[in-house]
C-alpha cells in the first residue's frame, strides 16, 4: 500500500499542478494583464512604422482584432511575431491564410526584437488602445489633403509671376526696339523713293528732351531710386548666407506632414544617421519601399510621385517584384539646408550628446509638405519640444549657433560623454592638475576646492563652444 501511494501521489501533485498552469495560461491570455503605457513604449518602438491598433492598413494589416484571430494560439502568435517564417513552418492554417494573403504585396515582417514578455505588454495595448480620444486631438492638428496640396504648389506660383515679370520686361524691349527698326526702315525707303523723311525724334531723343523740360523731377526720382538700390544692395549683404524658409523643388512630392504627422512615423526611422554620425542623411528607395511596396497610391500625388521611388529602385507595381537586372537611379534630392564647406557641424553631437530635440533647429517639420528650412519664428512657436531654447538669430548663421552656444547649458556630472573623458582625464595627477588650474582658471572659482566639487553646469560657450576651431576647418 505504501509503496503505491509513494508512487502515486507525486504524480497526482504534478498532474494537478500541470492542470492548474494550463488553465490559468488559457484564462490569463497574453491579450490582457499587460502593462499599456509599456506596451505603447514598445509597439511605437517596433511595430508602429508598419502597424495601425486600428483595422487600417498601413505597410501591414492592422492590427484591431488580432486577439480574436489568434484565439488559443498564443505560443504560435509569439514565435510569429518573434520569427514569422518559423511560424509558417508550422503548417497552421491561419498563419498560412496571412502569408498568401500579404506577403506578395508587403513582403515578410521582419523577425521582432521582443521577448514574450514584451509581447504581452504589446499586445495588451493592442487590445485596451489609447482610450480612443489621444489619437483625434493629434489627427486635427495634422494639414489637411487640401492644406497640403495648396502649400505645394504655392513655390510654383511664385516662380510664376517672376517669369511674368521676366517675359514682360523682354517683350517691352523687343516692343520698343521693334518700333524703332520700322520707323529706320521707312525712313530708309522714303529717303529711297524721294520722299520726306520723317523727322520726328527716336525715342530716346524725345525722352531726353522731356526729362530736360522736367530737370528736377527727374532728378529727385533719380536720387530716390539710387539711395533705394544702395539700401537695398546692403541689406541683402548682411543676409548673405540667409535663406530662411528656404524650399527647393524636389524629385518627387515628399510631405512630411502626412509621413511623420498623419502616420507619426520617427525621424530616426529615416534620418537613422543623426543620433551617431555627423549627417542625419536622406533615406535611400530601399527605406521607402519598406511601406512603399504595399503602398501604391497617396491622396494627394495618386499613383504619380510614387511610381517614381518604383521608377528609380526598378519595381513594377502591378506585380509587385523587383525588376530583375535593373539598372537602379538614385533619387537626386536637391539639399535644403547647406553650410559652407568652412563649417563644420556634427549632429551626434547636438542629438545624443547634447540631447535637444531636431525640432530646436528643424522646426514644426510634421507641418512642411515640402521639405524645407525652418524660421526661428516658427521654431520660438513651438509648444511640443521640452526645453526648447529659445534663440533670434537666422536659423544656420553662425550668429545663430554662437547665440545658442551662449544659452544651452551642459551638466558635466549627468552626461555619460563627459563622465568617459573626465574620467580618462583625471586617472593620472597630471591630468588632474591641468583640470584644476584650467577651471579655476575658466570659472573664476580658484578656491582650491577639489575637482569633484566645482560647479559643473556650463554654457557650452564656457567648454569652448565659442572657438572658432571648433567650428570652422
Ligand atoms: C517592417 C514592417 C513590420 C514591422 C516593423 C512589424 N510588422 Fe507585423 N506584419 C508585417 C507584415 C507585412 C505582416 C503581414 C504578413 C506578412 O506579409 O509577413 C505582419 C503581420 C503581423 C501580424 C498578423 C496580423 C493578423 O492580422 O493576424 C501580427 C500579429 C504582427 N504582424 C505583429 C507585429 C508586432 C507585435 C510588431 C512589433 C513588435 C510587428 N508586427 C512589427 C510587417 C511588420
Ligand atoms: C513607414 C512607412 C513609410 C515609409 C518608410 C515611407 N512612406 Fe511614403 N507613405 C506612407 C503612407 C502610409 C502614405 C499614405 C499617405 C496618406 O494616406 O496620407 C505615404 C504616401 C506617400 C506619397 C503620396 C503622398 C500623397 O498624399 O499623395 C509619396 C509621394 C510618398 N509616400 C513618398 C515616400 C518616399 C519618397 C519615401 C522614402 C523617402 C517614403 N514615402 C517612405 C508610408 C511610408
Ligand atoms: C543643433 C541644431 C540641430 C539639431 C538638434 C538637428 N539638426 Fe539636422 N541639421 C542642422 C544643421 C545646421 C544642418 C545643416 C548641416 C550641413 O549643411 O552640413 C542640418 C541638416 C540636416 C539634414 C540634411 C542632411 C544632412 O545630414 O546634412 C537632415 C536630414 C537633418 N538635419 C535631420 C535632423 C534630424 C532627423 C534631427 C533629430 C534627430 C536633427 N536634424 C537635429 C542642425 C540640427
Ligand atoms: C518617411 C521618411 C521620413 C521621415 C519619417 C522624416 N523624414 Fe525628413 N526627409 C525625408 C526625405 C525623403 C527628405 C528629402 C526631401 C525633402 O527635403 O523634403 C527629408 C528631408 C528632411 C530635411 C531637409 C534635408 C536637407 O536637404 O537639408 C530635414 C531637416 C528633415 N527631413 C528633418 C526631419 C525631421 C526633424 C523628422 C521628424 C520630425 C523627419 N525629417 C522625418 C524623409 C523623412
Ligand atoms: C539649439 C542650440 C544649438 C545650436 C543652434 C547649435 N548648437 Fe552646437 N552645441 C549645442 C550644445 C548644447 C552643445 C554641447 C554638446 C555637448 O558637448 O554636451 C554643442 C556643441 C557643439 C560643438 C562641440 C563643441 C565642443 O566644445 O566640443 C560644435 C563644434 C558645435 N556645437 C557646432 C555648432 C554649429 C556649427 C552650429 C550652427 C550651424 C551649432 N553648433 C548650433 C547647442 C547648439
Ligand atoms: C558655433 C560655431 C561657430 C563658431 C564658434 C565660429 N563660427 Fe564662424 N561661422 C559659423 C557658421 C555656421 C558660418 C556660416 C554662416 C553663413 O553661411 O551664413 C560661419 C561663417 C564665418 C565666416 C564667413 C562669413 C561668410 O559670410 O561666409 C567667417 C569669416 C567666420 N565665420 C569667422 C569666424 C571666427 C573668426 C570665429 C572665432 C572668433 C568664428 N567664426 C567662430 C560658425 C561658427
Amino acid at each position: 500500500m505504501k509503496r503505491l501511494s509513494e508512487r502515486f501521489l507525486p504524480r497526482f501533485i504534478l498532474s494537478t499542478a500541470l492542470f492548474i498552469c494550463f488553465s490559468l495560461t488559457t484564462w490569463a491570455s497574453i491579450h490582457e494583464g499587460g502593462d499599456v503605457v509599456k506596451g505603447k513604449q514598445l509597439f511605437n518602438a517596433n511595430c508602429a512604422s508598419c502597424h495601425k491598433i486600428t483595422d487600417e492598413v498601413l505597410a501591414a494589416p492592422g492590427l484591431k482584432g488580432i486577439d480574436q484571430r489568434w484565439k488559443g494560439k498564443d505560443e504560435l502568435l509569439i514565435k510569429w511575431i518573434q520569427n514569422p517564417k518559423a511560424a509558417a513552418a508550422t503548417g497552421d492554417p491561419y498563419v498560412k491564410s496571412l502569408v498568401e494573403k500579404y506577403v506578395a504585396t508587403y513582403g515578410w515582417m521582419a523577425n521582432q526584437a521582443v521577448s514574450a514578455e514584451e509581447i504581452g505588454h504589446i499586445l495588451t495595448y493592442v487590445k485596451e488602445g489609447d482610450g480612443g480620444s489621444a489619437p483625434v486631438a493629434e489627427e486635427n492638428t495634422c494639414l489637411t489633403y487640401e492644406e497640403m496640396q495648396a502649400a505645394a504648389g504655392q513655390g510654383k506660383e511664385n516662380d510664376g509671376l517672376i517669369w511674368i515679370i521676366i517675359i514682360g520686361v523682354i517683350l517691352a524691349i523687343i516692343g520698343v526696339s521693334a518700333a524703332n527698326i520700322s520707323r529706320s526702315l521707312k525712313n530708309a525707303m522714303n529717303e529711297r523713293d524721294g520722299k520726306p523723311i520723317d523727322e520726328s525724334a527716336g525715342y530716346w531723343e524725345s525722352a531726353k528732351a522731356w526729362m530736360w523740360r522736367h530737370k528736377v523731377f527727374v532728378s529727385l526720382t533719380g536720387l530716390f531710386i539710387f539711395c533705394y538700390l544702395v539700401v537695398g544692395l546692403y541689406g541683402a549683404l548682411m543676409d548673405i548666407g540667409v535663406y530662411e524658409a528656404y524650399k527647393p523643388e524636389q524629385p518627387i512630392w515628399f510631405s512630411h506632414a502626412s509621413h511623420v504627422c498623419k502616420y507619426e512615423i520617427d525621424c530616426q526611422y529615416c534620418h537613422s544617421a543623426a543620433a551617431e554620425s555627423k549627417h542625419a542623411g536622406i533615406p535611400s528607395a530601399n527605406v521607402c519601399m519598406n511601406c512603399h511596396k504595399g503602398i501604391k497610391e497617396g491622396p494627394v500625388s495618386g499613383k504619380k510621385e510614387i511610381a517614381k521611388i518604383y521608377e528609380a529602385i526598378g519595381f513594377d507595381p502591378a506585380t509587385g517584384t523587383y525588376i530583375e537586372n535593373y539598372e537602379q537611379k538614385p533619387i537626386e534630392w536637391n539639399k535644403v539646408h547647406n553650410l559652407p564647406d568652412h563649417v563644420y557641424f556634427n549632429h551626434s553631437q547636438h542629438v545624443t550628446v547634447a540631447g535637444l530635440d531636431c525640432k530646436q533647429c528643424h522646426g514644426p517639420v510634421q507641418t512642411y509638405s515640402v521639405g524645407r528650412q525652418a524660421t526661428v519664428e516658427e521654431i520660438n512657436a513651438q509648444d511640443d519640444v521640452p526645453g526648447l531654447i529659445k534663440l533670434t538669430k537666422p536659423t544656420l548663421t553662425m550668429g545663430w549657433c554662437i547665440e545658442c552656444h551662449n544659452k544651452a547649458e551642459v551638466d558635466l556630472a549627468s552626461s555619460a560623454y563627459y563622465e568617459e573623458m573626465h574620467n580618462r582625464f583625471t586617472s593620472n595627477e597630471l591630468g588632474q592638475r591641468f583640470l584644476r588650474s584650467y577651471l579655476e582658471e575658466n570659472l573664476k572659482k580658484g578656491d582650491g576646492a577639489p575637482v569633484d566639487s566645482l560647479k559643473t553646469i556650463l554654457s557650452v560657450k564656457q567648454l569652448g563652444g565659442w572657438e572658432c576651431g571648433k567650428c570652422h576647418y
